[in-house]
């Protein structure tokens, strides 16, 4: 049986590195084509088959409610004309899910944003998906293979890539034992470090799935790397009990936090259409 029915998606970050854009669009609510990051992310957890999105906000970002909401007035507009193809698959997300939303007062890192999202996963296990990591695959996405991971080793699982080692001061980077190619028992987890520092070039990217015991280690998490609360650091204490396993995921991944990555992005599903 599928266990995992939430995804909890931490969206209350400032967005620098798009700004201007970012000043009063959220950084979730960019579009990759015509669809926001956001979307693509609910989309992917959706084909997982969970059905509980949990959203994590912040000041500034009421467009995402909106948008996985009715707009009667436009549905209005467009009803019976060739346009309201359009809105076929955000209709198809808003009535396959639901939406619960909770504030991040003060932006303390994203180990804090997924303790904030406590209040709308409670006890059980669930998914993360950090929406500007966007992810395809031609076969089942990213979140659906950790799913079916989670069902066997029921525990705590990040999702991994192999980077440059010069990259690494962009992510948290794991180490441990191969039980297979594409599965690792993590025994060290370091955010950010600087290369030299870097314990292998295998760096976690923006999906897990976490146990609810993360929560109280969370609770006891000093800021870590940027004076933030990292999430890595809390995983760390659950690897060193054998908790958690790191997954190197069939399909591509695109940085979309970066403009670089967005612009990857959109050509990339772009060229897709043809
Ligand atoms: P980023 O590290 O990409 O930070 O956060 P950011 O603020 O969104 O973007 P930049 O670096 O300023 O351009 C990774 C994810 O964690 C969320 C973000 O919304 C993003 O999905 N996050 C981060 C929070 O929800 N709260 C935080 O306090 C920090």
């Amino acid at each position: 049986m599928n266990t995992i029915k939430k995804c909890l998606f931490p969206a209350a970050g400032y967005g620098t590195r798009f700004l201007p854009a970012t000043k009063a669009i959220p950084k979730e609510m960019l579009p990759v084509l015509t669809k926001p990051l956001l979307q693509y992310g609910v989309e992917e957890a959706i084909e997982a088959g969970l059905n509980t999105m949990a959203i994590v906000t912040g000041r500034g970002k009421r467009a995402i409610e909106d948008h996985f909401d009715i707009s009667y007035e436009l549905e209005h507009q467009i009803k019976d004309t060739a346009k309201e193809s359009y809105l076929t698959e955000i209709r198809k997300v808003i009535t396959n899910c639901t939406f619960s939303y909770t504030r991040q007062i003060e932006m303390k890192g994203l180990g804090h944003a997924i303790l904030t999202g406590e209040t709308l996963i409670g006890e059980e296990p669930f998914a993360v998906i950090l929406a500007d990591d966007l992810c395809d695959n031609e076969g089942d996405g990213v979140l659906a293979q950790m799913v079916k991971l989670y069902n066997e080793y029921k525990c705590c699982i990040v999702a991994v890539e192999e980077i440059a080692k010069e990259e690494s001061s962009k992510y948290g980077v794991i180490a441990g034992d191969f039980l297979n190619n594409s599965l690792v028992k993590v025994t060290d987890m370091v955010e950010k470090p600087d290369p030299k520092d870097a314990p292998s070039n295998i760096a976690i990217i923006g999906r897990y799935i976490l146990t609810p015991e993360i929560f109280d280690v969370l609770r006891e998490t000093k800021p870590g790397k940027g004076g933030e609360i990292q999430i890595t650091d809390a995983l760390l204490e659950l690897a060193k009990d054998g908790k958690v396993l790191a997954y190197k995921f069939q399909g591509k991944r695109f940085d979309c936090g970066s403009v670089d990555g967005f612009v990857e992005a959109t050509q990339y599903f772009y060229n897709k259409l043809s």
